[in-house]
């Protein structure tokens, strides 16, 4: 067995739900095979910089149900910083680390593989995102938080919709994956919903609210994903967002699809909308019990690849268990299977 002395753990890109729960069972894990535990401090920016925490039984206990991370994260890319990987790949010889597990979305993934394949770094992966849309594993945990989040809000937005005679619109994350607008609308009982997979004009989506109407129903619910295009049977389509800049990523700044899309809806059916956008409330707070324990299982696998001498690999779920895949088949981004907005459909209009 490859022997292990130090374990240096981060957390990088935008937080999660759940990265807690990780940075716990990873260090609990490492700490029971007689190893040191280290925390990097925001993200890959904690190793160039040498800006270290020692992780001890304490430093993790009465963190599991916590949203965020107590490590902080940061989107910083070695690859990108002015002598960045080279102060990544001192630190990590000079301070004597034997493994990193390194927990973040689909770019973190990204430099994780270049840092082991290019630098030799010894790196595990654990995929973190409320969208749900990194390939090679099922589902990543933070994904049940959002959408349980959504879903409350769903039936809260019933009630006063069924009061009001009102369509109501929920916008929800996802980039562009509709995983947290199917399984919320789905959860919620949404009338319609619309996802970037999928594309649904205007015209049908108000089609399906009247055919609801006719039937006797006074109100509706609408889940849209940020990442839907506002699309019109003319073919005529747009992707909305919040400004024309794009993150350091090079992702647009996705929001303003639920203002779009109501506008069009109030016009074309004449029925009362309103428009609520969760945005980032979606990603706050604590975790729950299924991505409690998800992330715990994606920690605890981590710390075994390491402790196994694993590295260059993604800890993952596939099915019901949790192996792992090499970093280099991490690639793109998962999209929705539309199986689940066919079970979604048969709820619509
Ligand atoms: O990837 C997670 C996510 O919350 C997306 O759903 C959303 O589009 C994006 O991040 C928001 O990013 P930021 O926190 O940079 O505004």
């Amino acid at each position: 067995m490859h022997s292990l002395v130090k374990v240096g753990v981060l957390t990088a890109g935008g937080d999660c739900p759940g990265l807690n729960a990780v940075i716990r069972a990873v260090v609990r894990r490492a700490l029971a095979g007689g190893h040191e535990a280290v925390g990097l401090w925001r993200g890959y920016a904690g190793l160039a910089e040498r800006s270290y925490v020692e992780l001890d039984m304490r430093a993790v206990s009465g963190i599991l149900h916590l949203g965020g991370t107590v490590l902080s994260t940061s989107s910083y890319d070695p690859f990108r910083e002015p002598d960045g990987v080279a102060k990544v790949t001192a630190a990590v010889e000079e301070d004597a680390f034997d493994a990193i597990v390194a927990i973040g979305g689909e770019h973190t993934m990204t430099i994780t593989r270049r840092l082991h394949d290019e630098h030799g770094v010894p790196l595990v992966g654990v995929p973190k995102t409320i969208d749900n849309d990194v390939p090679c594993t099922d589902f990543t945990f933070g994904f049940d938080t959002a959408v349980q989040i959504a879903t409350d809000a769903i039936d809260r937005l019933h009630t006063t919709a069924q009061s009001h005679d009102r369509v109501m619109l929920v916008e929800v994350m996802g980039r562009n994956t509709g995983w947290i607008a199917v399984f919320s609308g789905i959860a919620g009982g949404a009338d319609a919903i619309v996802i970037p997979e999928l594309e649904l004009t205007v015209e049908e989506i108000c089609a399906a609210i009247n055919a609801r109407h006719d039937r006797g129903k006074s109100f509706s619910i609408v889940v849209v994903a940020e990442g839907a295009a506002l699309a019109f049977a003319s073919g005529d389509k747009r992707q909305i967002r919040t400004s024309q800049e794009t993150d350091m990523y090079g992702y647009p700044r996705l929001g303003g699809i639920g203002q779009a899309l109501g506008k069009e809806i109030e016009t074309r059916t004449g029925f009362e909308t309103r428009v609520t956008a969760l945005g980032h409330v979606q990603r706050g707070g604590t975790p729950t019990a299924t991505d409690r324990v998800l992330a715990t299982r994606y920690g605890i696998t981590a710390a075994e690849l390491a402790e196994q001498g694993e590295f260059g690999r993604m800890a993952a779920l596939q099915g019901t268990e949790m192996t792992s895949v090499p970093l280099t088949s991490v690639e793109g981004v998962k999209h929705v299977d539309l199986d689940y907005l066919r079970i979604a459909a048969n709820f619509f209009g």
